[in-house]
């Protein structure tokens, strides 16, 4: 019997997991790190989505453990190299929530466009405005991505179709099958001078983090509109919200956040700023088709030593 440990209590889609005699799964929502550390002792695999940090720490007080499964894309979570050293595969599941992901950063456009949240606001508290809403067409405009994996180029496709220009910058892009879906490859400074709305969709690395700050924006147009659904800390907010202030960047759709739940509420509380709380990925189907999919990554590991979604390469 293998003893799986979830630090999240949404057990939708992992019926089959669930009900295999070979596994027993114990459900310990959001424990505290201090919690964490001694629960984990115990267990042989781990399933999270992104409410735990999988520490070295953790993974040194780990005993049994040979899987760690993220529900989910992002593994900034997660220590890898300590993983890697323990011999612990990390999984994920890429691309459950890509569609979901690209519709949000549309929505969020589109809302910063048209100011709806600010329109819906107004008129919910009885004012008739429609003055001070004039909005923007995105018709005609260009849409600057940084990085074009699977999110970033969902967006692109069905950004071509409201008739943008759609640019990117990602080093490790193919650029035959960005030409295929009417993306042109550019430097980051081009993409950066270029787009009228700049969307980020790279993961959250070394290279990535604080990468749009107050040099960053001094290369962008005026006026530019900056989306974020991808990780927090590549913005620094700070300088985001003094931009914003200043009127060079001149509205936000952010979705994410350099903690979460927010500690500095600095950027959150900038007027032009429109706010979700990481709900890019939260549909019902990604959820499901998520859930479903890592449940099977985890069975096949325990049961039949198969392999899948590993981000990581430990000797075993
Ligand atoms: C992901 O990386 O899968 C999404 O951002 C959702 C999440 O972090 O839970």
């Amino acid at each position: 019997m293998y003893k799986i440990l979830m630090t999240y209590d949404n057990t939708e889609g992992l019926g089959a997991l669930l009900s295999n005699k070979e596994f027993q799964v114990e459900i310990h929502n959001k424990p505290s790190q201090e919690e964490f550390k001694e629960l984990i002792k115990c267990y042989d695999g781990l399933l999270i989505r992104s409410e735990v940090k999988v520490t070295a720490d953790i993974i040194e007080a780990a005993q049994n453990l040979k899987f760690i499964g993220r529900a989910g894309t992002g593994v900034d979570n997660v220590d890898k190299d300590a993983a890697t050293k323990k011999n612990i595969i990390v999984a994920n599941v890429p691309g459950g929530n890509t569609i979901s992901a690209a519709e949000h950063t549309i929505g969020l456009m589109l809302s910063l466009a048209r100011q709806i949240p600010e329109a819906y606001k107004s008129l919910k508290n009885k004012k008739w405005d429609r003055k001070n809403f004039v909005g923007t067409e995105l018709f005609g405009k260009t849409l600057g991505l940084i990085g074009l994996g699977r999110i970033g180029t969902e967006v692109a496709k069905r950004m071509s179709s409201f008739e943008m220009k759609v640019i990117a910058y990602d080093p490790f892009a193919n650029s035959e099958s960005a030409k295929n879906n009417g993306i042109e490859l550019k430097s980051l400074d081009d993409v950066f001078s270029q787009a009228d709305y700049i969307s980020i969709h790279s993961p959250l690395n070394d290279t990535t983090r604080g990468m749009i700050n107050v040099d960053a924006i001094k290369k962008m147009k005026d006026g530019v509109k900056i989306i974020n659904c991808a990780r927090g800390p590549i913005i620094n907010e700070k300088d985001l919200s003094d931009a914003i202030k200043s009127g060079k960047v001149s509205g936000a759709a952010v979705d994410v956040f350099a903690k979460e739940p927010p500690e500095d509420w600095i950027l959150i509380e900038t007027d032009n700023v429109i706010v979700t709380p990481h709900l890019a990925a939260s549909t019902q189907e990604a959820q499901v088709r998520i859930a479903e999919e890592i449940g099977d990554v985890l069975v096949d590991f325990f049961t039949k030593g198969l392999i899948r979604n590993a981000v990581n390469a430990p000797k075993l």
